[in-house]
Protein backbone atom coordinates (compact mmCIF):
# COMPACT_ATOMS: atom_id res chain seq x y z
CA UNK A 1 0.00 0.00 0.00
CA UNK A 2 2.36 2.23 0.70
CA UNK A 3 4.76 1.87 -1.70
CA UNK A 4 1.92 2.20 -4.33
CA UNK A 5 1.20 5.49 -2.99
CA UNK A 6 5.17 6.06 -2.96
CA UNK A 7 4.25 5.36 -6.99
CA UNK A 8 1.81 7.36 -7.52
CA UNK A 9 3.58 10.20 -6.23
CA UNK A 10 6.67 9.59 -8.22
CA UNK A 11 4.04 9.56 -11.00
CA UNK A 12 2.73 12.78 -10.01
CA UNK A 13 6.25 14.36 -9.85
CA UNK A 14 7.52 13.43 -13.34
CA UNK A 15 4.34 15.04 -14.70
CA UNK A 16 5.59 18.23 -12.88
CA UNK A 17 8.98 18.27 -13.91
CA UNK A 18 8.19 17.28 -17.45
CA UNK A 19 5.29 20.13 -17.36
CA UNK A 20 7.87 22.47 -16.20
CA UNK A 21 9.93 21.63 -18.47
CA UNK A 22 7.96 22.32 -21.42
CA UNK A 23 7.52 25.58 -19.88
CA UNK A 24 10.42 26.72 -19.90
CA UNK A 25 11.88 25.11 -22.89
CA UNK A 26 9.54 26.68 -25.16
CA UNK A 27 10.19 30.69 -23.46
CA UNK A 28 13.74 30.84 -24.04
CA UNK A 29 16.87 29.89 -25.39
CA UNK A 30 18.60 26.61 -23.73
CA UNK A 31 21.51 24.38 -24.45
CA UNK A 32 22.54 21.47 -23.30
CA UNK A 33 25.42 21.05 -20.76
CA UNK A 34 28.20 18.25 -21.54
CA UNK A 35 25.72 15.72 -18.99
CA UNK A 36 23.10 16.01 -21.63
CA UNK A 37 20.83 17.58 -19.29
CA UNK A 38 19.19 20.65 -20.38
CA UNK A 39 20.53 24.32 -18.92
CA UNK A 40 17.30 26.99 -19.43
CA UNK A 41 19.14 30.17 -19.67
CA UNK A 42 17.72 32.66 -18.03
CA UNK A 43 16.25 35.47 -19.97
CA UNK A 44 18.34 38.77 -20.43
CA UNK A 45 17.35 42.46 -18.98
CA UNK A 46 17.10 42.93 -23.06
CA UNK A 47 14.82 40.16 -23.13
CA UNK A 48 12.91 40.76 -20.18
CA UNK A 49 12.43 44.20 -20.43
CA UNK A 50 11.30 43.86 -24.71
CA UNK A 51 8.29 41.52 -23.42
CA UNK A 52 6.32 44.54 -22.25
CA UNK A 53 7.14 46.57 -25.19
CA UNK A 54 4.65 46.80 -28.00
CA UNK A 55 7.21 44.57 -30.41
CA UNK A 56 9.59 42.39 -28.80
CA UNK A 57 11.35 42.30 -31.78
CA UNK A 58 11.73 45.68 -32.67
CA UNK A 59 12.60 46.26 -29.26
CA UNK A 60 15.51 43.87 -28.52
CA UNK A 61 17.11 44.72 -31.94
CA UNK A 62 16.85 47.88 -31.20
CA UNK A 63 18.75 48.16 -27.60
CA UNK A 64 20.93 45.18 -29.14
CA UNK A 65 22.45 47.71 -31.68
CA UNK A 66 24.56 48.92 -28.99
CA UNK A 67 27.34 46.97 -28.23
CA UNK A 68 26.90 48.28 -24.19
CA UNK A 69 23.20 46.62 -23.81
CA UNK A 70 23.64 42.98 -23.18
CA UNK A 71 26.05 43.67 -20.42
CA UNK A 72 23.55 47.19 -18.97
CA UNK A 73 21.95 47.53 -15.31
CA UNK A 74 18.52 48.76 -16.01
CA UNK A 75 19.27 52.40 -15.42
CA UNK A 76 22.29 52.41 -18.50
CA UNK A 77 19.38 50.52 -20.65
CA UNK A 78 16.96 53.15 -20.07
CA UNK A 79 19.46 55.91 -20.87
CA UNK A 80 20.53 54.22 -24.10
CA UNK A 81 16.89 53.28 -25.08
CA UNK A 82 16.13 57.17 -24.58
CA UNK A 83 19.31 57.95 -26.26
CA UNK A 84 17.86 56.25 -29.25
CA UNK A 85 14.65 57.76 -29.14
CA UNK A 86 15.70 61.60 -28.90
CA UNK A 87 18.50 60.54 -31.93
CA UNK A 88 15.43 59.01 -34.00
CA UNK A 89 13.29 62.09 -33.55
CA UNK A 90 15.47 64.79 -34.45
CA UNK A 91 16.14 62.86 -37.51
CA UNK A 92 12.79 62.59 -38.18
CA UNK A 93 11.98 66.17 -37.56
CA UNK A 94 14.82 67.35 -39.45
CA UNK A 95 13.15 65.53 -42.13
CA UNK A 96 9.68 67.23 -41.30
CA UNK A 97 11.33 70.55 -41.76
CA UNK A 98 12.52 69.64 -45.34
CA UNK A 99 8.90 68.45 -46.47
CA UNK A 100 8.02 72.03 -45.17
CA UNK A 101 10.94 73.43 -46.88
CA UNK A 102 9.66 71.62 -50.14
CA UNK A 103 6.36 73.17 -49.36
CA UNK A 104 7.68 76.47 -49.46
CA UNK A 105 8.74 75.89 -52.61
CA UNK A 106 6.12 74.81 -54.61
CA UNK A 107 3.11 76.87 -55.00
CA UNK A 108 0.69 73.94 -55.51
CA UNK A 109 0.59 72.62 -52.35
CA UNK A 110 -2.02 70.87 -50.67
CA UNK A 111 -3.04 73.41 -47.32
CA UNK A 112 -3.88 70.67 -45.95
CA UNK A 113 -0.49 69.16 -46.28
CA UNK A 114 1.15 71.88 -44.69
CA UNK A 115 -1.13 72.11 -42.23
CA UNK A 116 -0.41 68.68 -40.90
CA UNK A 117 3.55 68.82 -41.24
CA UNK A 118 3.33 72.31 -39.46
CA UNK A 119 1.39 70.01 -36.73
CA UNK A 120 4.08 67.85 -36.90
CA UNK A 121 6.96 70.13 -36.67
CA UNK A 122 5.61 71.37 -33.05
CA UNK A 123 4.67 67.88 -31.63
CA UNK A 124 7.85 66.79 -32.84
CA UNK A 125 9.28 69.74 -31.24
CA UNK A 126 7.84 68.96 -28.17
CA UNK A 127 8.71 65.42 -28.15
CA UNK A 128 12.07 65.92 -28.77
CA UNK A 129 12.25 68.47 -25.86
CA UNK A 130 10.18 65.78 -23.38
CA UNK A 131 13.56 63.38 -24.73
CA UNK A 132 16.13 65.48 -23.80
CA UNK A 133 14.60 66.41 -20.08
CA UNK A 134 14.45 62.48 -20.43
CA UNK A 135 18.42 62.48 -20.46
CA UNK A 136 19.01 65.23 -18.39
CA UNK A 137 17.18 63.38 -15.21
CA UNK A 138 18.58 59.92 -15.98
CA UNK A 139 22.19 62.02 -16.29
CA UNK A 140 21.23 63.52 -12.78
CA UNK A 141 19.64 60.84 -11.33
CA UNK A 142 16.14 61.79 -10.92
CA UNK A 143 14.65 58.84 -12.41
CA UNK A 144 10.98 59.29 -11.11
CA UNK A 145 10.03 61.00 -14.16
CA UNK A 146 11.83 59.43 -16.98
CA UNK A 147 8.94 57.01 -17.97
CA UNK A 148 6.50 59.83 -18.10
CA UNK A 149 8.51 62.42 -20.64
CA UNK A 150 8.96 59.00 -22.79
CA UNK A 151 4.96 58.50 -23.30
CA UNK A 152 4.50 62.34 -23.55
CA UNK A 153 7.32 62.01 -26.73
CA UNK A 154 5.12 59.02 -27.53
CA UNK A 155 1.76 60.64 -27.72
CA UNK A 156 3.40 64.09 -29.46
CA UNK A 157 4.55 61.85 -32.31
CA UNK A 158 0.93 59.91 -32.41
CA UNK A 159 -0.84 62.87 -32.69
CA UNK A 160 1.74 64.02 -35.91
CA UNK A 161 0.61 60.49 -37.47
CA UNK A 162 -2.84 60.77 -36.76
CA UNK A 163 -2.97 64.47 -38.14
CA UNK A 164 -2.26 62.66 -41.72
CA UNK A 165 -4.96 60.04 -41.12
CA UNK A 166 -7.70 62.52 -40.02
CA UNK A 167 -6.54 65.70 -42.87
CA UNK A 168 -7.28 63.09 -45.53
CA UNK A 169 -3.46 64.21 -46.42
CA UNK A 170 -0.97 61.28 -47.25
CA UNK A 171 2.77 61.68 -46.99
CA UNK A 172 3.88 58.31 -47.26
CA UNK A 173 7.49 58.46 -46.43
CA UNK A 174 6.79 59.80 -43.01
CA UNK A 175 4.66 57.24 -41.72
CA UNK A 176 7.06 54.61 -41.10
CA UNK A 177 9.17 57.10 -39.74
CA UNK A 178 6.69 57.92 -37.08
CA UNK A 179 5.77 54.71 -36.28
CA UNK A 180 10.23 53.61 -35.73
CA UNK A 181 9.91 57.00 -33.52
CA UNK A 182 7.03 55.83 -31.34
CA UNK A 183 8.17 52.23 -30.86
CA UNK A 184 11.82 53.77 -29.52
CA UNK A 185 9.60 55.50 -27.49
CA UNK A 186 7.52 52.88 -26.31
CA UNK A 187 10.72 51.05 -25.47
CA UNK A 188 12.09 54.12 -23.47
CA UNK A 189 8.69 54.25 -21.53
CA UNK A 190 9.08 50.44 -20.74
CA UNK A 191 12.67 50.40 -19.40
CA UNK A 192 12.11 53.20 -17.32
CA UNK A 193 8.95 52.28 -15.41
CA UNK A 194 11.27 49.30 -13.94
CA UNK A 195 14.15 51.53 -12.91
C1 LIG B 1 15.65 56.18 -36.99
O1 LIG B 1 15.03 56.97 -37.92
C2 LIG B 1 15.43 56.78 -39.26
C3 LIG B 1 14.72 57.80 -40.09
O2 LIG B 1 13.43 58.05 -39.63
C4 LIG B 1 15.17 55.35 -39.66
O3 LIG B 1 15.54 55.14 -40.99
C5 LIG B 1 15.94 54.44 -38.75
O4 LIG B 1 15.71 53.10 -39.05
C6 LIG B 1 15.58 54.71 -37.33
N1 LIG B 1 16.44 53.97 -36.43
C7 LIG B 1 15.97 53.07 -35.56
C8 LIG B 1 16.97 52.43 -34.65
O5 LIG B 1 14.82 52.76 -35.49
C1 LIG C 1 15.00 74.89 -48.83
O1 LIG C 1 14.77 74.69 -50.22
C2 LIG C 1 15.56 75.50 -51.07
C3 LIG C 1 15.11 75.27 -52.52
O2 LIG C 1 15.05 73.91 -52.83
C4 LIG C 1 17.02 75.15 -50.85
O3 LIG C 1 17.85 75.95 -51.65
C5 LIG C 1 17.36 75.37 -49.38
O4 LIG C 1 18.69 74.95 -49.12
C6 LIG C 1 16.41 74.58 -48.48
N1 LIG C 1 16.66 74.93 -47.09
C7 LIG C 1 16.77 73.99 -46.15
C8 LIG C 1 16.99 74.49 -44.75
O5 LIG C 1 16.69 72.79 -46.39
C1 LIG D 1 5.04 81.25 -56.20
O1 LIG D 1 4.21 82.39 -56.32
C2 LIG D 1 4.87 83.64 -56.11
C3 LIG D 1 3.84 84.76 -56.13
O2 LIG D 1 2.92 84.56 -57.13
C4 LIG D 1 5.97 83.83 -57.14
O3 LIG D 1 6.67 85.03 -56.93
C5 LIG D 1 6.93 82.64 -57.03
O4 LIG D 1 7.91 82.73 -58.04
C6 LIG D 1 6.20 81.32 -57.16
N1 LIG D 1 7.14 80.25 -56.85
C7 LIG D 1 7.19 79.10 -57.56
C8 LIG D 1 8.22 78.10 -57.10
O5 LIG D 1 6.47 78.87 -58.49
Amino acid sequence: MASLLYSRFHLLLLHLLFFLFLRNSSSSSSSVSALGTTITDPPSLVESVCTKSKDYTFCTKALNSDPRSPSAEVTDLARISVELAEKNATETLGYIKQLLNGTNNNNNTDDNLKKALLLCETEYENGVASLQTALNNLETGSYDDVNVLASLAYEAIQACDKAFGEGKVHEPTLSPMNQNTMLLCDMSTVISSVI
